[in-house]
């Protein structure tokens, strides 16, 4: 299930978070000259967004060699309340310099099964060509670095417990009725975050104590926990917890 880092406060957890965000940014721009991130939603990663996008992390970071994605998102316009892309704007893209296209939000203005189509047409143009492909075969969406967080019911990203995702063999991106939400999320499947080379879970608050403890403890069950699903073929998984979330491990 991974490395498990655990910080005594909120504040130590994002400063740790923002350094292995600008560390891994680092490491795969001098290595292959490009860092393609998928984001993570929800409320937690605002402050790591916030600390990345100032002094002393900010300038640490070629961001003319950032590709940003999400991992997933609500169904609403880009400037709703709800839109994690809203909150990343507000809290990262306003204050870096991104080039404007290396910037690919999800269009979740689209009906929803068109939205996924979409984003998922977008993530092969650009991995096709980080591959130099340029026949219609497929190469795999394999992201530096896929942020997620997790909901205390084990959810990550949007595949939500008994969500159709957890079975997807094929597709890269689906979009899902969320019953107990009573919305659609488009959102990245197992077969984008296990092709990942890191995977960097970041679970704050002990309302998540409880769903964490099952998670990386109980027998594999991912119907009912989806984010034990999260196991990169070749990749890494590091789950950064502060102390309330860690409470019951
Ligand atoms: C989203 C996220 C989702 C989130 C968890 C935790 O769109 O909401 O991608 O997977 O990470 O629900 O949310 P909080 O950080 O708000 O607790």
């Amino acid at each position: 299930m991974g490395e498990i880092e655990v910080y005594q406060s909120e504040g130590e957890l994002m400063r740790a978070a923002a350094e292995r965000f600008v560390s891994l940014a680092g490491e795969s721009v001098r290595a292959q000259g490009r860092f393609a991130v998928a984001l993570s939603g929800g409320s937690t990663p605002r402050s790591l967004y916030k600390l990345v996008a100032n002094e002393p992390f900010v300038s640490r970071v070629d961001w003319t060699r950032v590709y940003v994605f999400w991992g997933d998102e609500r169904a609403v316009p880009a400037d709703h309340h709800d839109s994690n892309f809203r909150m990343t704007k507000e809290s990262l893209l306003q204050g870096i310099r991104l080039p404007p296209e290396n910037i690919h939000r999800v269009r979740a203005e689209l009906a929803p099964k068109e939205a996924a189509l979409d984003y998922e047409q977008r993530l092969k143009t650009f991995f096709r060509k980080r591959y130099g492909k340029t026949d219609s075969t497929t190469v795999a969406a394999r992201f530096d670095l896929i942020l997620l967080g997790m909901g205390s019911d084990g959810h990550t990203a949007s595949v939500f417990p008994g969500s159709a995702a957890l079975q997807e063999r094929e597709r890269w991106v689906v979009a899902d009725y969320v019953e107990k939400l009573e919305a659609w999320r488009i959102t990245l499947t197992p077969v984008v975050i296990n092709a990942a080379r890191h995977v960097l879970f970041l679970v704050s608050g002990g309302d998540k104590a409880s769903a964490l403890r099952r998670v990386l403890s109980a027998p594999y069950q991912p119907d009912t926990l989806p984010a034990q699903v999260v196991q990169p073929e070749d990749g890494d998984v590091t789950w950064m917890l502060d102390a309330g979330a860690a409470a019951l491990l």
